[in-house]
């Protein structure tokens, strides 16, 4: 059976308040809360014994924060804007008191995928109406909270640069902490929040638009990649094959693809399982989209004729596609996850669940397959509710609270920054380090750029704090 955990809520209001830009809220909490609302510097358990800087970042010390109810009294407020979605939450009284998402359909259907430039300017437009919307739907304000947490990578730097922004001035000038978070991280970890069962060490399987990523994880921020994709993610590979078949890509392409599959016969094309004989944990999706784009070429299906003004015969044939797509791009995914639990299950043999997350996993075939796969290792499957899987600012929150709570954080800055002021952004940034059996050549040779792993960053805070 699939796990279909604590839905936050039935129905999320849409609403338009910018042109092309539909705001998805929540207010999950109706009363005001009934709990004291503490600033870390004044907190019983917060003593400032110890701090220190690795490259950018300055940590703080938080003594036996982790066993008692800290994080039931801390209030989080969450960013997030690291690709097309301006999303904002608030934690606080051990639950989420609201969240608000900006998605930015019009322009994901205009531009057939996330434009930088256009998706920045979307960003900076609604920035400010979705923090103060998560603030007044949590009914709180800004000196009620505890921390900011914003998304500092992976994603698109003109959109982080946003989010960042934004979380430094509600910092800054209210003299709060600041916890920059992992992208992915968030994506894993926010299935910690509906699934109290769900201890390290676990494994997660993370799908979305950018990122196909194997992980294992050991404690928080410390985690194995045990495989990744060496070309595109999943979740692009969706938005091509909804774009070519001439879908409806305002709810992105994913759901798109999902729903006209329901129509198809998932096994009248066929299309290969990429890097079937590569005995390794890693996926490669650019050769399915190349097959995909061939069949529909063979079809002569015209992408500029939606499927919704398709003859009968035209909607079946582009039903098979995106029927037998679906198959073989999760297909892939199950091939890759079945060993990538043998190998965590030798390196970790306590780990009892696998979370799967990310934009990807609100998909429900890829929920039902994988369960199948996790089952038969004697694990259990745990998938966030899809809202929390697509780009959220739960997750931003939540991760930001567990750091938070252990002394991960920076200082408040400055109420006021230079115009030209140098961000902490990290575009390119991986979870954690290699798994030697893993590794591919192809990736090897393009570290050039990268950011060190948010894994070894912590590994060198923590033996720097033991030493
Ligand atoms: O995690 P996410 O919201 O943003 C990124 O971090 O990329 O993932 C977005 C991706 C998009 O490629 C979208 O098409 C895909 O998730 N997606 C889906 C579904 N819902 C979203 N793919 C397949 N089926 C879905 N139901
Ligand atoms: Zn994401």
């Amino acid at each position: 059976m699939v796990r279909l955990f604590l839905t936050l809520s039935p129905a999320i209001p849409r609403f338009n308040l910018f042109p092309g830009i539909s705001i998805l809220a929540t207010k999950l909490r109706t009363k005001t809360p009934a709990f004291s609302l503490i600033s870390p510097s004044s907190s019983p358990n917060f003593q400032r014994t110890r701090f220190y800087s690795i490259g950018t970042r300055i940590y703080y010390s938080l003594p036996n924060s982790e066993n008692s109810n800290f994080d039931d009294t801390l209030v989080v407020l969450g960013i997030e804007t690291s690709c097309d979605d301006t999303a904002a939450a608030v934690r606080g009284n051990g639950e989420i008191l609201s969240q608000v998402i900006s998605s930015q359909a019009e322009l994901l259907a205009q531009y057939g995928g996330v434009a930088p430039k256009q998706a920045e300017e979307a960003h900076s437009q609604v920035i400010d109406k979705v923090v103060q919307d998560a603030l007044d739907r949590a009914s709180l304000t800004e000196k009620d909270l505890s921390a900011v947490a914003v998304t500092i990578g992976p994603g698109l730097s003109l959109c982080l640069r946003v989010g960042v922004r934004k979380a430094r001035s509600v910092a800054g000038n209210f003299s709060l902490p600041i916890v920059g978070v992992h992208h992915m991280e968030a994506h894993a970890l926010v299935a910690r929040l509906v699934e109290q069962e769900l201890s390290f060490p676990f494994m997660a399987l993370l799908i979305s638009g950018g990122h196909n990523l194997l992980v294992l994880a050991h404690k928080l921020g410390q985690y194995t990649q045990l495989g990744t994709t060496v070309d595109d993610a999943i979740g692009e590979a969706f938005d091509k094959t909804a774009k070519w078949l001439g879908l409806d890509m305002r709810r992105s392409g994913g759901p798109a693809v999902e729903e006209l599959a329901l129509e198809g016969d998932a096994k009248s094309v066929k299309f290969n399982v990429p890097m079937k004989y590569h005995k390794d944990c890693n996926f490669s999706y650019a050769g399915l989209k190349t097959q995909v784009r061939l069949a529909i070429e063979a079809k002569e299906i015209d992408a500029k004729c939606p499927v919704s003004s398709a003859t009968n015969e035209d909607r079946r044939n582009r039903a098979d596609i995106a029927a037998s797509f679906q198959r073989v791009a999760v297909l892939h995914l199950e091939e890759k996850c079945e060993r990538a639990i043998d190998w965590a299950l030798e390196l970790e043999p306590s780990i009892k669940h696998m979370v799967v997350s990310g934009g990807v996993a609100s998909n429900k075939y890829v929920r039902l397959r994988l369960n199948n796969i996790v089952e038969n290792k004697n694990l259990k499957l745990v998938c966030p509710p899809p809202s929390l899987c697509t780009d959220n600012g739960v997750m931003v929150a939540w991760t930001g609270l567990e750091h938070f709570r252990v002394g991960r954080y920076d200082p408040p800055p400055p109420a006021t920054e230079p115009d030209d002021f140098v961000y902490d952004l990290r575009p390119r940034w991986p979870l954690g380090e290699e798994y030697a059996k893993g590794r591919s050549k192809a990736r090897s040779m393009r570290t050039a750029r990268i950011h060190p792993s948010l894994t070894s960053i912590i590994r060198a805070d923590s033996l720097q704090q033991q030493t």
